[in-house]
């Protein structure tokens, strides 16, 4: 990590600070002291790499690893929602700027902390995503470290029978999940949202949950079976 790098965070800050929601100002300060502990950049801090041009991290970012993922499997032409695309629409950008390029798909993303609602061609919607959110403009819903609304992206994408494809993150949020109870796992987590997927996905669609190299935790995502 370089002193410089730290620098343009830090002036990133006191040019768009204000535009952060106040709530969030401990835990920006604390992914700050995580990046400046251990050169891992973490969630707002990645955002704001990505925003300042910078590539902190050793090795490819997880928005290039599941940007190279969604284009690997023919989804960057499609009408995408990203659903909590974060403060900063790092993966949303990556992808607006290759449909500009291709001139195919469309990109629309939520996040009721977004700090800017103007990007390129993207569509932000600085707002909750829950099951009224209208969809009917997507064939693809996606997220990339989603957290809570991991479970709600894939109800309303099976709701709806839409593809949707999830870059999965660490955190478990099942402790209201009675199934999952009493102990918590990752795992346990893991077959929650399986089964969740598979008993709410149309029949004529599958649920793979794999790994993907380069991203820390699985992919999970719908998709229509092979005829
Ligand atoms: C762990 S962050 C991931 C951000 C981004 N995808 C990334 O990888 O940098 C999770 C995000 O979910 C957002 N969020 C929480 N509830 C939401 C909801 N109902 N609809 C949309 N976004 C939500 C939060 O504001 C936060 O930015």
């Amino acid at each position: 990590m370089s002193s410089e790098v730290e620098d343009k965070i830090f002036k990133y800050f006191m040019k768009y600070g204000s535009h952060y929601d106040e709530n969030c100002t401990d835990f920006i300060v604390r992914n700050m002291e995580e990046y400046l502990r251990t050169g891992k950049p973490v969630d707002v801090i990645s955002q704001v790499a990505y925003a300042i041009g910078e590539r902190p991290e050793v090795g490819e970012t997880r928005y290039d690893t599941f940007f190279e993922y969604l284009k690997q499997n023919g989804h960057l032409d499609k009408n995408i929602l990203e659903v909590s695309c974060g403060r900063y629409p790092a993966l949303a950008d990556m992808i607006d700027k290759y449909q500009r390029r291709t001139g195919v798909g469309t990109i629309a993303a939520y996040d009721p902390c977004l700090v800017t609602t103007r990007l390129g061609n993207i569509k932000l919607y600085r707002d909750f995503f829950n099951h009224d959110t209208d969809i009917s403009a997507y064939t693809l819903l996606t997220g990339l470290y989603p957290c809570h609304t991991t479970l709600n992206i894939i109800r309303k994408a099976n709701a709806e029978d839409k593809d949707f494809v999830i870059g999965l993150c660490g955190c478990i949020h099942s402790f209201n999940e009675p199934k999952v109870r009493p102990e918590p796992t990752y795992e346990g987590w893991l077959g929650h949202l399986q089964e969740v997927a598979q008993r709410t996905v149309h029949d004529d669609r599958e649920i793979v949950l794999e790994d993907v190299k380069g991203l820390k935790y699985p992919v999970i995502s719908s998709r229509r079976k092979m005829k």
